[in-house]
């Protein structure tokens, strides 16, 4: 696989949502066949062999990718939503993002001791927001939390929020 091809089937919208963001548009990945298999084969490539029992993806765009990378792996899913979706018992954790303010919460009882953990989003901008979901995650103190992403803003810096017990790996760096 190629990573020049996925690279290339990011769509570039500038100044979107606001002036001065380039946002990246994974939609345009996702919307090509060979594209999404080739996304899916990669990541499962990369946590194969971890013994992830958990995907932890965040809302939204952390839903595209977390279900499929749970079933290859064979491990469950779990959600973390932005604030008053989730029906049971929650706790939270509120973050600055690239551009605004956010908070994110997580069933009390989604994870315990036991679990291996893979977080994902599709993207790591200032990492504010997959920060804020490493704090909900260690709160129920698993065995082990790999954090993952499709893309990477290197530029922002964003993995050096990172403690080093924390395994961070992006498939694009851009
Ligand atoms: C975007 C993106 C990441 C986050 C990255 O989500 O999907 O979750 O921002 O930014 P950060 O590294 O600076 O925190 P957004 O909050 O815009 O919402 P969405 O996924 O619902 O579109
Ligand atoms: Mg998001």
């Amino acid at each position: 696989m190629s990573k020049e091809t996925l690279a290339k089937s990011i769509r570039e919208i500038p100044d979107f949502p606001i002036p001065g963001i380039l946002f990246y548009d994974v939609t345009t990945l996702f919307k090509a066949p060979a594209r999404l298999q080739e996304l899916s084969d990669t990541m499962y490539e990369m946590y194969k062999d971890k013994g992830i029992t958990k995907v932890v993806g965040i809302e939204s765009r952390g839903f595209i990718m977390g279900p499929i990378l749970a079933t290859r792996l064979g491990a469950g899913f779990i959600p973390i939503r932005k604030p008053g979706k989730l029906p049971a018992e929650t706790i939270e954790e509120s973050y600055d993002k690239e551009y605004g303010k956010d908070t994110i919460q997580i069933h009390k009882d989604a994870l315990d001791e036991n679990d291996v953990v893979l977080l994902h989003d599709d993207l790591l901008a200032t990492g504010g927001t997959m920060e804020a979901a490493c704090k909900l995650v260690q709160k129920m103190n698993p065995k082990k939390i790999y954090v993952n992403f499709i893309i990477e803003l290197k530029e922002l810096h964003g993995k050096d929020l990172f403690s080093k017990d924390v395994d961070v790996q992006s498939v694009l760096s851009l």
